[in-house]
């Protein structure tokens, strides 16, 4: 059985049980998770015991063995963590952890200076913009990273928000249900993770329903080139909401006794 398949009720009766029952009070967490929860609590518990227990009570023993002695406290640490970062390296080779190295940029900046370091370096992966109104890398980056192998991570991918801005008030083609699009949220997100070179997206947001939203991009079709090139043309045909607009859907809401008697004070 695989570690992910077992469930709360599967779990033996006993201490470890209930304990796992109160942790679960205290905090939202799968029984999968409860190893990794174990060992982030004690690293950080050792930390923080180290930090503040263990080095005042080393200051405070060395200050009442006399402060002409001091120096013998410091070296003996010195001496003590020269044989002790030898051993932690050796125990922290024996557990690899999975490793990635990348290199990230935003805003479009630093492409030629990416391009050669993607040219000459073993990258794992590298994160760049990309998005429906910003298409720079479609002939630069993305298929160099696909060339050589390099895992792309994307960001901004609603142009911080001034996607949204563009299409405020217009309504969601009909089309989008064809690639099961429910939203512009998910329309700006399909198009970028349907690129074959793209392998992931990290859009950001402060608020959880947009955050429901966004994530149902990871279900239903994506969309096929073709249909990429439609979701294009259409956004390109779009026209950005102007200032007279909002003025004008604002004056329908905002009209008041004064402006209706022609003695706006505005
Ligand atoms: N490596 C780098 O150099 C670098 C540089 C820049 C950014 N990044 C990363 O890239 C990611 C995205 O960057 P970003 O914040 O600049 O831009 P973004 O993801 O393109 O846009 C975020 C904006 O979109 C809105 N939004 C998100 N989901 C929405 C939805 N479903 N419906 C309507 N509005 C929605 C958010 O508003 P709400 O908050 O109201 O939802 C926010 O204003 C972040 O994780 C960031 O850390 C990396």
């Amino acid at each position: 059985m695989s570690k992910s398949s077992t469930t709360f009720s599967e779990l033996e009766d006993g201490w470890s049980y209930r304990m796992r029952l109160r942790i679960r009070q205290l905090v939202t967490i799968e029984p999968d998770e409860m190893r990794a929860l174990f060992w982030s609590f004690a690293y950080f518990f050792a930390l923080l015991c180290s930090y503040y227990i263990i080095r005042p009570m080393r200051d405070e023993m060395g200050i009442a063995g006399g402060i002409d002695k001091l120096q013998w406290m410091f070296s003996g640490t010195f001496l003590v963590m020269l044989a002790a970062v030898p051993l932690f390296g050796w125990v922290a080779k024996r557990f690899p952890v999975p490793r990635y190295i990348g290199i990230t940029t935003s805003h479009g900046r630093s492409h030629t200076e990416l391009m050669q370091i993607m040219r000459t370096e073993d990258l794992d992966f590298v994160q760049f913009t990309y998005n429906i109104g910003n298409r720079v890398v479609e002939d630069t980056l993305l298929p160099l990273a696909a060339d050589r192998g390099m895992a792309t991570l994307i960001n901004r991918p609603f142009q911080r928000g001034a996607l949204f801005r563009k299409v405020k008030g217009k309504a969601l083609p009909e089309w989008a249900k064809e690639f099961d699009c429910q939203s512009w949220g998910q329309f700006f997100l399909k198009f970028v993770v349907s690129h074959p070179a793209v392998t992931c997206v990290i859009p950001a947001t402060s608020k959880v329903h947009h955050m429901t939203d966004n994530m149902a991009v990871n279900f239903g079709k994506l969309p096929s080139p073709s249909m990429r090139k439609r979701m294009l043309q259409y956004f390109t045909s779009l026209k950005k909401a102007t200032k007279q607009d909002f003025s004008q859907s604002s004056r329908i809401v905002w009209f008041c006794r004064s402006c209706l008697e022609s003695n706006c004070p505005l």
